[in-house]
């Protein structure tokens, strides 16, 4: 008899349980594809290069904000964005960097305005944007990245497991490559395997980890 019954990664993820989801991961550093482009930034001449004063970050979906505050330690002004009011409230309460370079937005990524930007990191974020909503915010990240400047992040594969959850963004390989055609990619690393989400349920992962330079208008797609 086959058991029909929702895995328990899929449950989870299903219920969006923001608070677990920050609790476990408390204290965790910086995502490598937020260090990535921060590391490319500096090998560029540094954050500040073009204007010479702290240029303006956007960390979307930004939870409690394990790479908002690298973002500050590293010298970026940052708009740090997300939905969940338990993720801004943890990120108040950490010990921040330059707390007068941040600026905290409690705002849906559906119909987001965002400010121009050297960088937008989207960490693990952009998959939860409803599909319906997933163009608009795409294009709108496109639209505010400065030419020369940076888009890191994630877009969740066609084979994860939370692939058909009806309120997630999935990419086929293809389509991620494509929502790029405005950028040099830098970094694109395709993982697929089974491992464990952030409650340790077993999970089959497929995700695409993306730095990306902004290409100077008229050039590329
Ligand atoms: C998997 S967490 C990633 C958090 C953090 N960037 C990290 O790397 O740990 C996804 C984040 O996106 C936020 N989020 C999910 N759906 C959202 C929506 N529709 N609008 C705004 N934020 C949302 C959640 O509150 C959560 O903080």
């Amino acid at each position: 008899m086959s058991d029909q019954s929702p895995k328990p990664a899929h449950v989870y993820a299903a219920q969006r349980d923001w608070p677990n989801y920050f609790n476990r991961v408390a204290g965790k550093p910086p995502r490598e594809t937020l260090v990535r482009a921060l590391d490319a930034f500096e090998a560029d001449g540094g954050p500040d290069a073009a204007s010479g004063a702290p240029p303006l970050s956007v960390d979307l979906g930004c939870g409690e904000g394990r790479d908002t505050v690298e973002l500050l330690r590293r010298g970026w002004r940052v708009v740090a964005i997300d939905g969940h009011p338990d993720a801004l409230r943890r990120l108040r309460e950490r010990e921040l960097p330059h707390p007068d370079r941040l600026e905290i937005r409690h705002e849906p990524f559906e119909g987001l305005v965002l400010p121009r930007a050297r960088f937008v990191n989207a960490s693990f974020s952009l998959p939860f944007c409803p599909p319906e909503h997933f163009a608009a915010l795409w294009a709108t990240i496109v639209g505010v990245v400065e030419p020369g400047g940076r888009f890191a992040g994630q877009f969740f594969g066609d084979r994860d497991d939370w692939a058909d959850i009806p309120d997630r963004s999935h990419q086929t390989r293809a389509e991620a490559e494509g929502l790029l055609s405005g950028f040099d990619i830098e970094y694109f690393h395709e993982e697929e395997d089974d491992g464990k989400d952030a409650l340790d349920n077993p999970k089959h992962w497929h995700r695409f980890d993306v730095v990306a330079v902004k290409r100077p208008r008229g050039t590329g797609a």
